[in-house]
């Protein structure tokens, strides 16, 4: 595939669960990436995606302070999907490091000329029920200082998708998109083998409640409704560098349009791989919710960015396909004489 006219995408957290996805959609629609990593993580994602003449990795070792001249040497694009991580630092650095760290990258790529820039955000800025462009969640930096890691992790995506469009009301001149989905969850992609050579339940990231699926004495569960399979999270980033209207919204929440209920999750593993049945959660054990799906109007990102509503990967489809890639990483890891065993604490 020719990667002509298509730019080099340099996409942050390249390594984590949705980047590594949005790396290998990018590379399968052929376009050339570089994707940032830390530490020991850069060998590892230039290890899963070596099939790919045209992927190269960069090591960026604070995504918030990091120089970034040579990294967005001819780099045409930039997909930020790296999150800080909550609980690393006291709250009120975590709380700056969101907000000056999205302004850093950003003024960074300005500074390198590059006009397109696609965020990562997250359903939790929008109050619930409520998912308009000037709708937000409540929550003050005084409360994430005082709060729990969850309550600082909402107010470090609010006050940075904030800082990100008051940059973008400044700069015409680049566009600039935010995509906000609630819980991602979806296969780990091909290759992710190498980014976990050994089980590392902190690598799975919010999949690591889907793995939790196949323990028999699992009741950990993610809080509140609302999913998007993480490939249909990716090619939506993807799509953003590629609007079909030049006013589409910066804001943009994005969520399946199928309800999301782990009792049914328990009984299509159950139905249709009935080999794992009796390493299976109890479903009496699923919290009781009134709905499980997101009342958000999908119709923007039909119009904006071409994704049509009849193309959202089902709940089944979510389910079955990552809890097979599960069971293939599990036979990877035990071909290594590794022991494999679902972790009991929760992933988050
Ligand atoms: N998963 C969900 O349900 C969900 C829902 C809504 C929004 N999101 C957003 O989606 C994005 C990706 O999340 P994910 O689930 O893929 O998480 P993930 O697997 O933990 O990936 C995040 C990546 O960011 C990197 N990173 C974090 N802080 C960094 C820093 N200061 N400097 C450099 N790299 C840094 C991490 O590197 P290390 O591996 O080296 O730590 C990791 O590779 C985040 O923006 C998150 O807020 C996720």
């Amino acid at each position: 595939m020719s990667t002509e006219s298509k730019p080099l995408v340099f996409v942050t957290g390249a390594a984590g669960f949705l980047g590594s996805q949005i790396v290998h959609q990018l590379l399968e629609a052929g376009y050339a990436v570089r994707g940032a990593a830390r530490g020991r993580k850069v060998a590892m994602l230039k290890k899963a995606f070596e099939k790919y003449p045209q992927f190269e990795t960069a090591e960026i070792t604070d995504i918030a302070t990091a120089d970034y001249s040579a990294a967005f040497e001819g780099v045409g694009a930039v997909i930020h999907a790296a999150a800080p991580l909550p609980g690393r630092a006291d709250s009120e650095t975590a709380l700056n490091g969101a907000i000056e760290g999205s302004l850093h990258i950003l003024r960074e790529a300005e500074k390198a000329g590059i006009k397109k820039f696609i965020a990562t955000g997250s359903m939790v800025t929008f109050p619930e029920n409520a998912y308009g462009p000037n709708d937000w969640v409540p929550v003050t930096k005084e409360q994430a200082v005082e709060g729990n890691a969850f309550v600082l992790y909402i107010a470090e995506k609010k006050f940075g998708e904030q800082a990100v469009l008051d940059f973008a009301d400044k700069h015409p001149e680049m566009d600039i998109t935010i995509f906000c989905p609630p819980w991602i969850f979806g296969p780990l992609v091909p290759g992710f083998e190498h980014i976990v050579p050994e089980p590392d339940f902190a690598a799975l990231s919010t999949d690591g409640f889907v793995y939790q699926l196949l323990r028999p004495d699992n009741a950990n569960y993610h809080y509140s409704p609302g999913v998007l399979d993480v490939r249909d999270v990716a090619r939506i980033h993807i799509a953003g560098l590629t609007p079909l209207t030049r006013d589409h919204p910066k804001r943009v929440p994005i969520v399946s349009p199928y309800p999301a209920d782990f009792r049914d999750a328990i009984k299509y593993i159950s139905d249709a791989r009935p080999e794992l049945r009796e390493r299976l959660a109890d479903p009496s054990k699923v919290p009781v919710w009134p709905s499980y799906k997101l009342d958000v109007d999908l119709a923007p990102v039909e119009k904006a960015f071409g994704i049509s509503l009849g193309s959202y990967k089902t709940w089944k489809e979510t389910i079955l396909d990552t809890i097979d890639r599960f069971i293939e990483l599990e036979s990877h890891w035990k071909s290594k004489g590794l022991k494999v065993e679902v972790p009991a604490a929760p992933p988050m």
